[in-house]
């Protein structure tokens, strides 16, 4: 009995992201993205400083897709579930959430699994 309540408590206890682990996974997207609160940013991407909980599209002075931005008129906002989805297959999420089977988005880059998008959420979260 008491093995069976452990089996079922620990399901839970893993969907936590590892900060550490995503600092690491996060190191590709470096070539793109900054941390800094950094809307100038010279590199292709957005600054990802504090895009936990930040709407889609929200910054100033960044060419976007009309797509990223659409979703965040919508009222995207990157909370965990969003951010690990868009970030696995961001045109497929921003297609499936604007239900526009030929949306374009401008980030064509993938994370392989949940738990490394997860644990890439938690690090920046942290920043
Ligand atoms: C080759 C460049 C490139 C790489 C590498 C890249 N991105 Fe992006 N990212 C972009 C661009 C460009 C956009 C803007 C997308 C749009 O407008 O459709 C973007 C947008 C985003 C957004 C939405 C930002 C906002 O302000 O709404 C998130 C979140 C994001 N990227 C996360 C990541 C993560 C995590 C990684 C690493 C796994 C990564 N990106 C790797 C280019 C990149």
């Amino acid at each position: 009995m008491t093995g069976f309540l452990a089996l079922t408590i620990a399901p839970a206890q893993a969907m936590e992201g590892d900060p550490e682990a995503g600092a690491l996974a996060f190191r590709p997207c470096m070539t793109c993205h900054v941390t800094e609160a950094q809307p100038e940013s010279s590199r292709a991407g957005p600054s990802l400083h504090g895009i936990a909980g930040r709407r889609a599209a929200a910054l100033d002075g960044v060419r976007y897709s009309d797509a990223l931005r659409a979703a965040g008129a919508a009222g995207l906002v990157w909370d965990e579930t969003n951010f690990t989805a868009y970030v696995q297959d961001p045109v497929g999420f921003l297609r499936a959430y604007l239900g526009e089977p030929r949306a374009r988005g401008l980030m064509l880059v993938r994370v392989p699994s949940p738990e490394a998008a997860r644990d890439i959420f938690a690090y920046l979260a942290t920043r």
